[in-house]
This record gives C-alpha cells, structure tokens and sequence, in this order.
C-alpha cells in the first residue's frame, strides 16, 4: 500500500475535538464539540441564545474546564494549558459585554492589554499599531472608557486584546447592543483587521447576515452541539439557516 504525502492535512492553526463542558448544576453546556479553524481563516460560530457559544470560546481561552475532549493550538495540545499561557501562544478572546474598565482612560485600557508584556517599546508600537487600525481611540486616548458610544467601546475592547499581539482572536458576539446603524461599523474594522493583516478570527454572531458576510466559513451551534458547518454561501442556503436565523 502507498501512503500519499499529500493526503496528510495541513495542520490546522485550532483544533477543538469533541469537547465536553459541564457547569456545576449539571447543566450540559457542550456535548461534543468538533471543529477547526485554519491559518488566515475567519470562521462565525451561530447559534441561539444558551447553545453554548460562549462556553465554546472559554473553553478554548482556559477560562472554563472541559470534562473530555481536547483543544490543539498551533499543533500543541493546551487543555492543560492555564488561561495567562493560552494568552501568551497567542489566542485572545473579546469577551461578551467586553468588559472594559469604565472609569479608566481609553489609553489605560489599552496598556491594561498588553499586561504580562511590561517592555515599553513593544508597548509603544503595539498602541500605535492599534492606533492606526481604530483612528477614533488615538484621538479619545484620554477620555474615560465609560463614555464612549456602543461602536467605540466596541473598537476598544477589540484593539484591547490586539496589544497582546495574538495569533488568533476569538469575538463573542460584538455586535451586541450596538445600535444597528454602528453594527456595520464594528464589521467593517474587523474587515480590515483581517485584510491587513491576516489575523485569524473565531466570531460569534447572533447578527446572522453580519458574520457571514465577513466570514469564509461557520458553524452552526444548537444545545451544545455542532448541527452543521459549511461555507458562508452554503450556510446561507442552507433551509436550517434560513429559518432559524435568517428569518425566511
Ligand atoms: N457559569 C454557568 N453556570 C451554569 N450554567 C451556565 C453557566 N454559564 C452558562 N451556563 C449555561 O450553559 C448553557 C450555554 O450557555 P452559553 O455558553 O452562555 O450560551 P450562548 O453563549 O450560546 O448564549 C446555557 O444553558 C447556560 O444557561
Ligand atoms: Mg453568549
């Protein structure tokens, strides 16, 4: 028999492999969960409220334990791997409500990013790297996180976890909560993001048409269970999506 060299699969930037998560009460937030995002790729996880979208990124950013199954990043297995290390490889996560620290400066928030890393000119090239990428932070550097409208707080949150220069940047649902017109915004920065720079991006989207507009590929969630993956285009078609999330 021949083994083909070609046949072997390049090896995929993340790779969740029947991942299970079981909070406290029982409550099975994932059962088995497979997929895998490759180098360059931005992949949209959907799903309704409480299919485990969130328990998904934290199980891959360490912020939650998995009971089986196993998490690969860049080829290293890292369920062992502390959250503070997972941050170090590379992976960051934009977490849901982004979480920003409203009474300090857009400027604090921003160097509260690049924590860990206390050498001030990677410090002074990464904020003006993130500059550069959200025009709008460098000219509020100064004011309160607390103040700044839906999109920007948006923005800061992104470019936040940015300063920590990942390889891969997961986003829970940043359109939440943002006034529709600003939604596009948001979307259009990541665009950009991506094309600048390549970054790999893992989003979760309750904005159905948002994220497969920017997305290559995705993953459709439903009570902790991937019910079907494809192409944007094939998402889109498809008749689950259509229904579920589309609202055809
Ligand atoms: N800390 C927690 N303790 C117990 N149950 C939780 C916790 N966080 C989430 N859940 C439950 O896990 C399920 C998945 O939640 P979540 O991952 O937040 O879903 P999504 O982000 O898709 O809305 C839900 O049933 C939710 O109620
Ligand atoms: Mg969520």
């Amino acid at each position: 028999m021949r083994i083909s060299v070609s046949a072997v699969p390049p090896a995929s930037l993340l790779e969740v492999r029947d991942v299970h998560v079981v909070y406290g009460a029982g409550v099975r937030a994932l059962r088995g969960v497979s997929l895998r995002v490759e180098p360059g790729e931005v992949v949209a996880l959907i799903g309704a409220n409480g299919a485990g979208k969130t328990t998904l990124l934290k199980a891959i950013a360490g912020l939650v334990e998995t009971q089986a199954g196993e998490v690969t990043f860049d080829g290293q297995r890292i369920s062992a791997v502390d959250a503070a290390d997972r941050v170090k490889r590379g992976v960051a996560l934009v977490p849901e409500g982004r979480r920003l620290f409203s009474r300090l400066s857009v400027a604090e928030n921003l160097t509260l990013g690049s924590y860990g890393n206390r050498d001030r000119v990677y410090r002074r090239e990464m904020l003006e790297r993130v500059e550069t990428l959200f025009p709008v932070l460098r000219e509020r550097a100064r004011q309160r996180a607390g103040t700044l409208s839906g999109g920007e707080a948006q923005m800061l949150a992104i470019a936040r976890a940015l300063m920590s220069r990942p390889r891969f940047l997961m986003l829970d649902e940043p359109s939440l909560g943002i006034m529709p017109r600003l939604v596009d915004q948001v979307m259009d920065s990541l665009r950009r993001l991506h094309e600048r720079e390549g970054l790999t991006m893992f989003l979760v989207e309750q904005n159905v048409p948002a994220a497969l507009d920017l997305a290559d590929r995705g993953y459709v969630l439903q009570t902790g269970r991937v019910v079907l993956e494809g192409s944007s285009d094939e998402l889109r078609g498809s008749d689950l999506v259509r229904k579920a999330y589309l609202g055809m």
